[in-house]
C-alpha cells in the first residue's frame, strides 16, 4: 500500500485495523485499547481510483460505527463446554481469557480529499482497503466535515454534540429546518421535548418567530425564565379563544357531526340552509355563532308552523347546537380552572388570528397556544382555525406576518393516520397544507410524537429532517423505518438502546445521518409541571377545604343521630 501524499493536519490517532470483507457502503475492523464507541466517526485513508482511466487519488474515506462486537478467538465454544462440565475455572487452565478482540461494524458515509478545507463530500464507489488503519479524527477535522463547504455562511442552530465526542458540536441548518419540516420521534422519555426546546432556544435566540401548540404546559419554562433570552424578546402566554372568519366556514359542520350523534339527510340538508343564510362574519366566536345559530334556527322552526319535516330536523340542530355550546363552555371552564392553578403566568386570551394575526407572530417573540383541558377533536379544531388563518396571511403575501415555525407536540393527535381518526381531525387538511406548501411561505413545523406509527405517513415523509431517539414498540420502529427512506438496519437497530438525549438526527439539516446526544436547556425548563413526584405529592396531600368541611359536618351529623339513635332506645 502506498503511503498517501497529502499530510493531514491534527492528531488523527490510529485505533484500529480494517479486517473482513469490505465493501463501497461498509467495513469491520479490529478495535485496539477499546477506543472507539457506537456512534463514533471513524476515518480510513486509502487510493481510490480517480476519474482519469489508470490513475489513483487520495482520498479520506468516512465512516460510522453501527455496532461493536468482543470475542476471543482462544476460548472456543468447546472449552467453555469442558470447564462447565469438570466445573473449572478458566483461570485454572491455559485457556487465555485475556486476548479479546473488539471488533467494530461501519457503514461508509463518503469520502472528501485530504487537505480539502471545504470537505466536500462525495459517495464512494470503491470498496475500503482490508487492513487499511482506520483513524480517530480530530475534533476540527470533524467538525469541518459536520459543517461542510458552507462553513460559517449558513445561519445554523446548536443541538448538541456527536455521540462520545463531547469536543464536537452538532448543529443543524436552520434553512431546511424552518421551511422544510422537522420531526423529533421518540417514545416517552426519550427527550423528545428536551430536543424541541433546545431548538426553540436557539431559534428564539436568533428572533426567528415561534408558535408552541402544548396540550400540557411542557413549554412555559420559556414564559417563567422569559428574562433569560436576549434583550428585546418576548413570551406570550396565551389560551384558547377561537375567533371565526369566513375562511372557518367549513369547521362548522364538522365540529357539529362529530361532537354529537351526527345528522340525517335531511338534517344535513336543514343545516347546509341555515349556514348558507346565517355567514361567519369575522370576529365571531365559535360558542357565539353556535348560540346565533341556535336562535336563527328557533325563529326558522316558529315561523314555519305545523310539524313539518323541515320542522323536526331544525329542531335536532337546535338541540345538537346546545350540546356543542355546553361542551365548548365546560371545556373553557377546565381550560381555565387549570389556568388558575398555573400561579405566576400572565395568560392572554388569544388574539384574534384572522384580524390581529401579528399579535401571535411577530419577531423576537415566542407564542404559547395552552390547550389543556380541551378534548382532542376540539384541540384539533382550534389548531386547524388558527394555523389556517395564520398560513393564509402568509399565502396571499399581505405582509401582515414573518416567516414562522409551528411546534406541534402529540402531533399524532393533529395529524393521525388511519381513515377512521382523519375524519375526526379537522387540523389534518390545514396540517397538509402547511406541509406541502410551507417551503413556499415560511410556515415550518416542527412535529413531536411519542406514537410515530400513529402519525399520517404521507405528510410524515414529507419532513425533509428527523431526529428519531428511543423507540422500543416494533410498529413504531418499523413505520419509521418506513418513513424515513436513508435509515440503514444497522440504524435501526440503535433505536431501542438510545438513553434519554440520545438519537439518530438524519435529513437536509445535518450533512449525513449521526448519533448525536442532545444539549439539555434545564434553564427554560418549568419548575411547576412535568416531575411526576406523585410519591411526594401523596405524602403532601391535603383535603381541599370544601371537602374537608363536608367530612367534618358529616360527622357531626352521624354523632348527633348516634345521640338520638341512644335517646330513643
Ligand atoms: N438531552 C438530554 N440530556 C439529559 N437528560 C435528558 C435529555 N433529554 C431527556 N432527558 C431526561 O429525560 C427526561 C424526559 O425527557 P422529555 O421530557 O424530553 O421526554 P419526552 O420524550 O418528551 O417524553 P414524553 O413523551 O413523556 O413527553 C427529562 O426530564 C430528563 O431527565
Ligand atoms: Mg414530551
Amino acid at each position: 500500500m502506498a503511503e498517501p501524499a497529502v499530510k493531514l493536519e491534527g492528531d488523527w490517532q490510529a485505533i484500529g485495523s480494517v479486517v473482513g470483507t469490505a465493501s463501497h457502503a461498509a467495513f469491520s475492523f479490529v478495535l485496539k485499547n477499546y477506543r472507539g464507541r457506537v456512534g463514533d466517526v471513524v476515518a480510513v485513508r486509502m487510493r481510490i481510483p480517480s476519474d482519469e482511466a489508470g490513475t489513483e487519488k487520495d482520498s479520506v474515506v468516512w465512516g460510522r460505527v453501527t455496532g461493536i462486537s468482543r470475542f476471543n478467538p482462544f476460548f472456543p465454544t468447546e472449552a467453555a463446554l469442558e470447564l462447565a462440565g469438570e466445573n473449572l475455572r478458566p483461570s485454572d487452565t491455559v485457556l487465555s481469557t485475556t486476548r479479546d478482540q473488539v471488533q467494530a461494524d461501519c457503514i461508509v458515509l463518503g469520502y472528501t480529499l485530504p487537505g480539502d478545507p471545504t470537505y466536500e463530500f462525495r459517495p464512494l464507489t470503491y470498496p475500503v482497503e482490508p487492513a487499511s488503519t482506520v483513524l480517530r479524527p480530530p475534533a476540527s477535522a470533524l467538525s469541518g466535515l459536520l459543517t461542510g463547504p458552507a462553513g460559517a455562511k449558513e445561519a445554523e442552530v446548536p443541538i448538541g454534540h456527536v455521540a462520545s465526542r463531547p469536543d464536537v458540536n452538532v448543529n443543524l441548518r436552520v434553512g431546511p429546518l424552518i421551511s422544510r419540516h422537522m420531526a423529533i420521534l421518540a417514545m416517552t422519555g426519550g427527550g423528545k421535548t428536551v430536543a424541541a426546546r433546545t431548538i426553540i432556544h436557539d431559534l428564539a435566540e436568533k428572533g426567528y418567530p415561534v408558535l408552541i401548540l402544548d396540550p400540557h404546559g411542557d413549554y412555559l419554562g420559556f414564559y417563567d425564565n422569559r428574562l433569560k433570552l436576549p434583550k428585546g424578546s418576548s413570551v406570550r402566554v396565551f389560551f384558547p379563544h377561537i375567533s371565526l372568519s369566513p375562511e372557518n366556514s367549513g369547521i362548522v359542520p364538522v365540529i357539529l357531526e362529530k361532537m354529537t350523534a351526527g345528522q340525517t339527510e335531511a338534517q344535513r340538508s336543514a343545516l347546509e340552509q341555515l349556514l348558507k343564510d346565517n355567514p361567519i362574519t369575522t370576529g365571531h366566536t365559535l360558542g357565539e355563532y353556535f348560540g346565533l345559530l341556535r336562535g336563527k334556527a328557533a325563529q326558522k322552526a316558529n315561523s314555519e308552523g305545523g310539524a313539518g319535516q323541515s320542522k323536526a330536523s331544525l329542531f335536532v340542530i337546535m338541540r345538537q347546537l346546545s350540546i356543542v355550546e355546553a361542551k365548548l363552555r365546560e371545556m373553557g371552564r377546565m381550560n381555565e380552572s387549570i389556568r388558575e392553578r398555573i400561579r405566576n403566568v400572565e395568560f392572554e386570551q388569544l388574539p384574534d388570528s384572522h384580524r390581529a394575526p401579528s399579535q401571535i407572530i411577530s419577531p423576537n417573540q415566542v407564542s404559547i397556544l395552552y390547550l389543556g383541558g380541551y378534548d382532542h377533536l376540539t384541540q384539533s379544531t382550534i389548531v386547524s382555525i388558527v394555523l389556517e388563518n395564520l398560513f393564509g396571511h402568509r399565502a396571499r403575501l399581505d405582509d401582515e406576518i414573518p416567516p414562522f415555525l409551528t411546534v406541534v407536540e402529540e402531533a399524532h393527535n393533529f395529524i393521525p393516520g388511519g381513515t377512521e381518526s382523519q375524519e375526526e381531525t379537522p387540523s389534518l387538511e390545514t396540517l397538509r397544507k402547511v406541509i406541502t406548501e410551507g417551503r413556499k411561505f415560511g410556515t415550518g413545523l416542527l412535529l413531536v410524537s411519542q406514537r410515530p406509527s400513529r402519525l399520517d405517513a404521507t405528510l410524515l415523509s414529507q419532513c425533509n429532517t428527523f431526529m428519531v431517539m428511543r423507540l422500543v414498540n416494533p410498529n413504531d420502529q418499523n413505520f419509521v423505518r418506513r418513513v424515513m427512506e436513508n435509515m440503514s438496519d444497522e440504524d435501526a437497530a440503535l433505536l431501542p438502546a438510545f438513553g434519554p438525549g440520545s438519537g439518530i438526527v438524519s435529513g437536509q439539516a445535518v450533512r449525513f445521518p449521526l448519533v448525536v446526544n442532545v444539549d439539555r436547556h434545564q434553564e427554560f425548563e418549568s419548575s411547576r409541571m412535568g416531575q411526576e413526584d406523585f410519591l411526594t405529592e401523596a405524602a403532601n396531600w391535603e383535603p381541599p377545604r370544601s371537602a374537608a368541611k363536608a367530612r367534618e359536618s358529616d360527622a357531626r351529623q352521624a354523632k348527633r343521630a348516634r345521640r338520638r339513635q341512644k335517646r330513643s332506645n
